[in-house]
């Protein structure tokens, strides 16, 4: 796929003010006095410019702020932008890819051609420097997105290129930003080219250009094979659950597996894991139909699925040593003579059978024959991801996906890879409680809780629990993360890929690869 905006990103050894750019970023801590040395020789090039800003208060280094000063011939910057880095102490590793972000959104902003990163300098020796390029140019590629692929008549409002180079004084340390940079930007352009897809709206996307996408994903890439199921295999292998909410669209359901083997003995002793992503195309609610208002939004609904198949991209490209499945049960939920209907009783591909009381809660119902087919390929992990439900939403708002799980150690992993992400998840209950909600008299399951809807994500995850047998498994609920409704100082509005670096780092971590 063309990137909408095709950014480059090198690193360079260079003295920041004879740095020659038109955008120089430097990072500054709110409560840190005075300047380091290099920044002090460009602020008495610039005849006190930085002084004067932070002295008169203009700019004072908050979380999210920045202030641009003009090079005006006195360096070879044409800018200079001093981007917010909050308080030192609060600081984690998303806070220079934040800042990476507002500084490239900027550009974008403004049409410029090429910037040029000093952010981490602020840092000193906090993280490690191969880790920052990573975050970095991650950063990079996240605020400069952009998802104008409609738009025939040319506003002349973004250039088609942007040039980023990571820069310091030192080359020992250039070269470690480089090695971060070349991981970060694999993973920065994966996240790119997930926002796209997830962006498409339903028109564009059904289960089967999706799963086309797919097909195409893995023939260009090594290690990478991808295999579909059409609505006559899914028939005969009796997944029951993607058949019920995809009949009710004139666009027939998809059940795509992608599969990555690394091909190398680290991998054999590593767990296999299976990835499963929920991705409905369109989600009108069914026969239980949703309400008008923000029902565009449910073009997003097959974010979850996205993320894995952003993920299935980032760990061949990375050419990762450990062997994934990416399972992604797709279908378009839509009211017709032909829709499932509540009160329907369905066989899932498990054999175990659930009650329908409501054709809008159809996540469930296509993640648990993903589930279930993982756990028939022998995943000793599984982790499903999907926009889930409203509940979620509302309890855990934009901020953070609900996690859920079987298992404290893997709880304890994918926590870990928040951190390291930037893509933070919060733990939510699933238990007893929650699944006694979700029996049915009439049949094994139900597919909302009994008595009261309150309580769903974790009821949903429940319900998925009886599905993975006895692997390790988790839920990410990432309904409200998956999407941005306004434009903020690090992103543009649309997708936000969420889940493409928090599963990628997830996979990194367990091979033991950091930057
Ligand atoms: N796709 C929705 C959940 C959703 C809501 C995602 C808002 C993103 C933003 C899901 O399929 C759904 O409709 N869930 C229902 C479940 C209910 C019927 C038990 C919901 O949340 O209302
Ligand atoms: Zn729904
Ligand atoms: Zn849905």
């Amino acid at each position: 796929m063309k990137e909408i905006i095709n950014v480059e990103v090198k690193s360079h050894k260079v003295d920041l003010s004879n740095c020659k750019t038109d955008l120089l970023a430097i990072g500054l801590f709110a409560d840190t006095k005075g300047l380091d040395k290099p920044t002090q020789e460009l602020n008495s090039k610039l005849k006190g410019a930085i002084d004067q800003l932070i002295k008169l208060g203009d700019f004072k280094g908050k979380d999210g702020t920045s202030a641009l000063i003009y090079g005006n011939e006195q360096i070879g910057a044409k800018r200079v932008l001093l981007v917010g880095l909050g308080e030192k102490q609060k600081a984690t590793l998303d806070t220079v890819r934040k800042a990476a972000a507002n500084t490239t959104n900027k550009a974008v902003e403004m049409k410029i051609k090429t910037v040029s990163l000093a952010l981490h300098r602020a840092f000193g020796g906090r993280f490690d420097l191969t880790v920052m390029g990573r975050a970095m140019t991650e950063g990079v590629y996240f605020g400069s997105y952009r998802y104008d692929e409609f738009v025939t008549e040319s506003k002349n409002e973004r250039l088609d290129t942007l040039s980023v180079e990571l820069i310091d004084t030192d080359s020992t340390k250039t070269r470690k930003l480089n090695q971060g940079l070349s991981n970060g930007a694999t993973i920065g352009k994966t996240q790119s080219y997930a926002r796209t897809l997830a962006n498409r709206p339903g028109n564009v996307i059904n289960p089967a250009t999706l799963a086309a996408e797919a097909s195409k994903l893995a023939r260009g890439l090594k290690g990478l094979s991808c295999t579909v199921f059409d609505e006559k295999q899914l028939t005969a292998k009796g997944m029951g659950g993607v058949l019920a909410v995809g009949s009710g669209s004139k666009n027939p359901p998809r059940f795509i597996i992608l599969k990555y083997q690394a091909g190398s003995k680290a991998a054999r002793k590593l767990p296999v894991i299976g990835l499963v992503g929920k991705a409905i195309t369109f989600d009108s609610g069914g026969i239980s139909i949703k309400r008008a208002a923000n029902m565009d939004q449910m073009k997003l609904d097959k974010s979850g699925g996205i993320a894995v198949l952003g993920t299935m991209k980032a760990a061949a490209e990375l050419k990762l040593p450990i062997n994934v499945y990416g399972i992604i049960p797709a279908a378009e939920n839509m009211p017709s003579g032909t829709s499932y209907r509540p009160g329907d009783i369905i066989t899932t591909f498990s054999g175990k059978t659930v009650e329908v009381l409501d054709t809008d809660a159809e996540g469930r119902m296509v993640l648990c024959d993903g589930l279930a087919y993982a756990v028939k390929q022998k995943c000793d992990i599984i982790i499903d991801i999907g926009t889930l439900t409203g509940a979620c939403k509302v309890a855990l708002g934009k901020h953070m996906a609900g996690l859920m799980g079987n298992d404290e150690k893997l709880i304890k992993q994918i926590q870990g890879a928040a951190q390291d992400s930037g893509e933070k998840v919060w733990h939510m209950p699933s238990g007893e409680e929650y699944l006694a909600e979700m029996k049915s008299n009439i049949a094994d399951l139900r597919n909302l809780a009994y008595v009261t809807k309150y309580g769903d994500a974790c009821g949903g995850a429940a319900f998925l629990g009886q599905f993975v047998g006895d692997a390790k498994w988790a839920h990410l609920d990432i309904a409200g993360v998956d999407i941005f409704e306004k434009a903020t100082k690090f992103m543009s509005e649309g997708s936000s890929g969420f889940g493409v670096r928090l599963l990628t780092t997830f996979l990194m971590n367990l091979t033991g690869k950091k930057g």
